[in-house]
């Protein structure tokens, strides 16, 4: 890796380009850091005609690690199967870098506990991690309309569930020492109904035996989505494929208080660049408001810093920095319950930065 690390940053649309700058703008806080900005998703779409160009991924491939906002919004929403999506652009980064290891940690911070629409005492000692499998399954088989049909095929193959299952253990692994707690993956799956997740039961199960340490245990995905908000702090990683995994991270956010808390990092073989990014979408809602809550890129410059740039001081200086904001009760309104007063996306990086420099 070169002395100065090389980002490429892909704003994207909707709320994006306001949440990546302001995590450029802590980066910068942190050191020297040269950027590289490209179009991905549906911005991309209006200057090129499709949502990721060869010349962009070639960049990203190349880069140290790749910085993402959020791709879509209602201008290019169309059901018409010939036209291009924003998401498309998504997909072929994830495909196009050999990103199959989506790693999205689920740790309310304390001071809110409050906002999340779950009683405390359910919540109260949550501290999971969601292995997301990124580049098989439903969102990459063969799909398509035949008159007044259409399907998605899912597809998965051995070595594919095999390399997703041994992040999920070794992150257990990783995640018990110091903390004495007990590593346990579950996998999570439709075995009762789906040939994949009979598969995928099945593989993960004879690859548990190379970590003894770790306990195995297989939850059904509607079982699994209940047991989530039942009892939360029950879990320590859960290790699911791409569709299971999309669905039940949104819902975990709720642990946090707001999707916007939540963020991502998706990596693929060692020493090759990974891609960082909150888990929310571009909230086309709130977008050009100034009100998008930055936390979740921030925390996604955290695991960019850990996972991607070997540098897991400035990580947990950003993690402290952002639970002290948080503890000395600012929110973006996202966050706020009961008329609680608001910050915008500006202050509460301002605050961010402050803090950090303390
Ligand atoms: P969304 O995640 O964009 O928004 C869901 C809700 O959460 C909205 O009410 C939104 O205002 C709120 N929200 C999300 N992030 C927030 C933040 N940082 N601060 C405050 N509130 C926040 O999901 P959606 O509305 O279903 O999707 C909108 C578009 O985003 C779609 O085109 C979808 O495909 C896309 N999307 C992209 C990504 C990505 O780029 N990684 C992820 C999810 C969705
Ligand atoms: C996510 C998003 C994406 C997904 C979309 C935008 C393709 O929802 O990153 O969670 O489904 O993976
Ligand atoms: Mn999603």
């Amino acid at each position: 890796m070169s002395p100065t690390p090389h980002i490429v940053v892909l704003p994207g649309d909707g709320i994006g380009p306001e949440i990546v700058g302001a995590a450029q703008r802590l980066l910068e806080s942190l050191g020297e850091f040269e950027f590289e900005e490209h179009l991905l998703g549906g911005c991309s779409i209006d200057a090129h005609g499709v949502a990721l160009t060869d010349e962009v991924l070639a960049a990203c491939r190349a880069s140290d690690a790749v910085l993402l906002g959020a791709v879509g919004g209602p201008k290019w929403d169309t059901t018409d199967p010939d036209a291009p999506r924003p998401e498309q652009g998504l997909l072929g980064l994830r495909k196009g870098m050999g990103l199959y290891a989506n790693l999205r940690p689920v740790r309310p911070s304390p001071a809110l506990v409050g906002s999340s629409p779950l009683r405390e005492e359910r919540i109260a000692g949550t501290d999971l991690l969601v292995v997301r499998e990124l580049t098989g399954g439903i969102y990459f088989g063969d799909s398509g309309r035949d008159g007044d049909r259409a399907h998605d095929n899912c597809e998965y193959s051995v070595g594919e569930i095999e390399r997703i299952a041994r992040t999920a253990f070794e992150a257990s692994q990783r995640r018990a020492e110091g903390s004495g707690r007990k590593p346990r993956v579950t996998s999570v799956d439709k075995a009762n109904v789906l040939e994949t997740s009979r598969l995928w039961r099945e593989v993960v199960g004879r690859i548990a035996p190379d970590y003894p340490d770790v306990a195995l245990d297989h939850l059904l995905v509607d079982n699994a989505a209940m047991q989530l908000v039942s009892r939360p702090a029950d879990f320590d990683v859960i290790v699911t494929e791409n569709l299971f995994g999309d669905i039940l991270s949104d819902e975990s956010a709720m642990l946090t208080g707001s999707l916007g808390m939540l963020p991502s990092a998706s990596l693929g073989v060692e020493g090759a660049p990974g891609l960082f990014e909150p888990v929310h979408g571009s909230a086309p809602d709130i977008a050009g408001q100034g009100i998008a809550n930055p936390l979740a890129t921030f925390l996604s410059v955290a695991m960019m810093l850990r996972h991607g740039l070997d540098r897991p001081e400035d990580a947990a200086r950003i993690e402290a920095a952002v639970d002290a904001v948080l503890d000395r009760g600012l929110r973006t309104l996202d966050l706020a319950v009961g008329g609680e007063a608001t910050v915008g996306t500006e202050e509460m990086t301002e605050v961010v930065l402050k803090e950090l420099a303390a």
